[in-house]
């Protein structure tokens, strides 16, 4: 019998500190890496509280789900900018204007340019689903199956001008099993993301 996955992190919450991380979530769709880390706070894992939700795709499925949980979000179209930096200055200053002291990209399909990174320095965490340095990039999942792989996963790292190239926190490993379609696999996957998004966080915290 094949378990969900191979290799799943131990899960000991390191001791971060006293005071709750401030994290600003970057989201541009379905949002449930946020609903995930935002539960981790409520059931006490994660010492740390959501200051707010931006999100650049209109119809995002997270601006519900932040409301939900009574959390503030704010649209920030990127088509209503000339180019990526001035997009990414305004990003920047509203998570300042949280006073965030990380910034969590959960499904955030921008690039980031160096007037976030600088704004943010070491501290921009992004979610991947493979195991990187194996499959960056967009369809990392049909990726995976196009190549054969048996082996897949998630990766939380650091975000830097390489796009999912930045040191790695920490991976989940998840099997795939014949039969596995792009849909069961991110369905899997996904199960994974949300349980060591939020333990990586306080990882990466507690490093820094
Ligand atoms: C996740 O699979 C993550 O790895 C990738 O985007 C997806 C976001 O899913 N970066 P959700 O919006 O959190 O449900």
């Amino acid at each position: 019998m094949c378990s969900e996955a191979l290799i799943s992190p131990a899960l000991d919450w390191p001791a971060v500190r006293d005071l709750p991380l401030r994290l600003g979530i970057l989201a541009s769709g379905n949002g449930s890496n946020f609903a995930a880390i935002a539960q981790a706070i409520d059931q006490g894992q994660l010492c740390a509280q959501i200051q707010g939700v931006i999100y650049n795709n209109p119809q995002a499925r997270v601006a519900q789900r932040a409301a939900e949980r009574g959390l503030p979000s704010v649209l920030i179209n990127h088509r209503d900018f000339g180019g990526r930096e001035t997009f990414d200055a305004t990003v920047a200053a509203t998570l300042r204007g949280w006073d965030v002291d990380w910034v969590i990209m959960a499904g955030w399909m921008r690039c980031a340019t160096p007037v976030l990174l600088d704004a943010f320095p070491g501290h921009i965490l992004n979610i991947h689903p493979s195991l990187l340095p194996s499959f960056p990039g967009l369809h990392a999942v049909e990726q995976a199956l196009r190549a054969g792989v048996t082996i897949t996963g998630c990766t939380v790292h650091i975000v830097t001008l390489a796009v999912d190239q930045g040191p790695i926190i920490a991976q989940a490993a998840v099997p795939i099993f014949g039969g596995d379609t792009p849909d069961t696999l991110a369905r899997r996957i996904h199960t994974q993301e949300h349980q060591l998004y939020p333990w990586a966080i306080a990882l990466a915290a507690g490093r820094a």
